[in-house]
């Protein structure tokens, strides 16, 4: 498991606010849409705090947020009905999305954050079935940036289901963002300051994407090209190009 972040929770519960705070500023969010999450072990448990469903964000406050234990069993992919997780604590219930936060930290011990946004760009490309299909394609290197050479989407579930879960699970299997159709986007990270990055980093790639397909047909970078970016990108983040 990764180092936590942070060297309190109190710690922690002011960066999830913070960021939090941070997306609509950052063109990222709107209204009480969104959630964030960050890794948590406490009294011998994993788990993770997680921003409280349905709050203003304006009106949060660090005590608002969440925290839940990883569940010791597999969720039955049946359970879409609306509901809290099993063991939570904190004056407010939990993100709806509890599922997504919850199985993607589980699954993957290298996740120390996940980021859901309503951000627009993404939102609007989510809706497209040509992004359903293919995801956002190699149109730029910066698609590297995700993890591969492609940013998928998750096919429509209802939000906060454990089909949606499911999906966004799958579709993070080798990436480190992917889009929800007719929903929005989630970008991971070790830490939360990593997700919060990836998060604008996809949202630009969007608003671009977006942009050239209003211009005319981008011109998509082949197998080689993307492979070669993806190369060079992880000796660039680790300041050796
Ligand atoms: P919560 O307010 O329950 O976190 O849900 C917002 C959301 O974006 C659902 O997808």
């Amino acid at each position: 498991m990764t180092a936590p972040a942070f060297a309190t929770e109190q710690a922690a519960r002011s960066a999830l606010l913070e960021t939090a705070r941070a997306l609509a500023p950052a063109d990222l969010n709107a209204g009480r849409a969104g959630n964030l999450s960050v890794r948590w072990h406490r009294g011998g448990r994993d788990g993770l705090l997680l921003t409280p469903s349905a709050t203003d964000y304006g009106a949060m406050s660090e005590d608002d947020i969440a925290w839940l234990p990883f569940a010791p069993d597999e969720p039955a992919a049946d359970d879409d009905a609306p509901g809290c997780p099993a063991e939570w604590f904190g004056p407010r219930p939990p993100s709806s999305e509890w599922r997504i936060h919850h199985d993607l930290q589980r699954a993957q011990p290298g996740i120390g954050a996940v980021v859901h946004a309503h951000a627009p760009y993404a939102s609007t490309l989510a809706c497209l079935a040509q992004v359903q299909r293919d995801g956002v394609p190699a149109f730029h290197y910066m698609v590297a940036v995700a993890g591969g050479d492609s940013i998928p989407c998750a096919p429509y579930a209802s939000f906060g289901s454990a089909r949606l879960s499911a999906l966004a699970l799958e579709a993070l299997r080798e990436r480190r963002a992917c889009l929800l159709a007719n929903h929005g986007m989630v970008a991971v990270g070790a830490s939360l300051a990593a997700a919060f990055e990836l998060a604008l980093e996809v949202e630009w790639l969007c608003r671009v994407y977006w942009q050239a397909l209003q211009a005319g047909c981008p011109v998509l970078l082949d197998a080689g090209q993307i492979g070669e970016a993806l190369a060079r990108f992880a000796l660039y983040r680790a300041g050796r190009h």
